[in-house]
């Protein structure tokens, strides 16, 4: 049996009741977190904390026990027997269950914290042979910095990602490339590596940002501007970032190949570099 972590307990995931009237539920009121878990380490779970924290004041909702989190992130793994096993962790925090209004609750109510561990079977094939994406209008909220469990338009366009037989949608917004429905995406035009800068029109994920730090190290030049969609013709690589996916290359974009329809060389690279940096971590 799962045990998950709810509102200070642990529990067999099966016995967690939560409130009809949770704003979670009522108006998507509420923040998330994917850790990855490496068989014995978390992947920059300081970095998460911050971008926790950050989403939670965005939304104006505050959780004091929120630097002891990392604990029971942990025993959630143990709990679970998942210490050998990749995982990842989900963590929502809403701002809890009260009559129907869009108005805060008022007087405050308690949160709802509920996390779960759950083992992950890396698809190597498909990370490393490459995904096809398909090319959408951007059709979410101005506010896509903070990572809101409000992921209606993230999951329309995924699922027509994969009724089209592809596994991510890339999204453009007034003429340039955002990110995708569950993940951040470069493109390699004339050797130098674009990705979209911090704004609010993109969340700023962990995987991305440790992939800007290594192709720094590696010395591959870097353009933190949008790329138009007009110049989609110029790529010669692309890949996408999460913490489940790490860096997976995409080789089609709406059934036309990029460059020549394999992984390219800096996408290959920087994906050496990522895995011999987890090994490192491992040691
Ligand atoms: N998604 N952009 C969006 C819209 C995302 O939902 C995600 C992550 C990312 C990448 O962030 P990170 O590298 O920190 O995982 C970018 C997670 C994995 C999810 O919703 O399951």
């Amino acid at each position: 049996m799962d045990i998950a972590y709810f509102n200070g307990n642990f529990l067999p995931k099966d016995d967690i009741k939560i409130s009809p009237d949770d704003r979670g539920f009522l108006f998507a009121d509420g923040i998330y977190e994917v850790i990855r878990w490496y068989e014995g380490f978390f992947f920059d779970m300081e970095g998460h904390m911050l971008r926790l924290k950050r989403s939670m004041k965005e939304i104006r909702i505050s959780w004091p026990e929120a630097d002891a989190y990392p604990s029971v992130a942990y025993e959630l793994i143990v709990r679970n027997n998942l210490q050998n096993t990749p995982s990842l962790i989900y963590l929502q925090i809403t701002r809890g269950a009260a009559t129907r209004s869009h108005a805060f609750p008022s007087p405050a109510v308690n949160l709802t914290v509920y996390s779960f561990a759950k083992g992950l079977r890396p698809d190597k094939e498909k990370t490393s042979a490459g995904i096809g994406a398909i090319l959408r209008k951007d059709i979410r909220w101005s506010r896509c910095d903070i990572k809101s469990v409000s992921l209606l338009p993230n999951i329309l366009s995924f699922q027509e990602a994969m009724d089209a037989g592809c596994h991510e949608c890339i999204f453009v917004k007034d003429g340039l490339i955002t990110e995708c429905a569950h993940s951040n995406v470069f493109f390699v035009i004339d050797g130098v590596l674009h990705t979209h800068p911090e704004s609010e029109d993109i969340l700023s994920g962990i995987t991305r940002k440790n992939v800007l730090h290594l192709a720094h190290d590696a010395g591959i030049p870097v353009s933190l501007t949008a790329v138009p969609e007009t110049r989609l013709k110029d790529i010669s690589e692309a890949f996408i970032t999460n913490t489940s996916l790490e860096i997976t290359p995409v080789i089609s974009i709406d059934n036309k190949k990029v460059g020549d329809g394999k992984p390219g060389p800096v996408t290959r690279l920087l994906r050496e570099k990522f895995d011999a940096e987890i090994r490192a971590f491992k040691g």
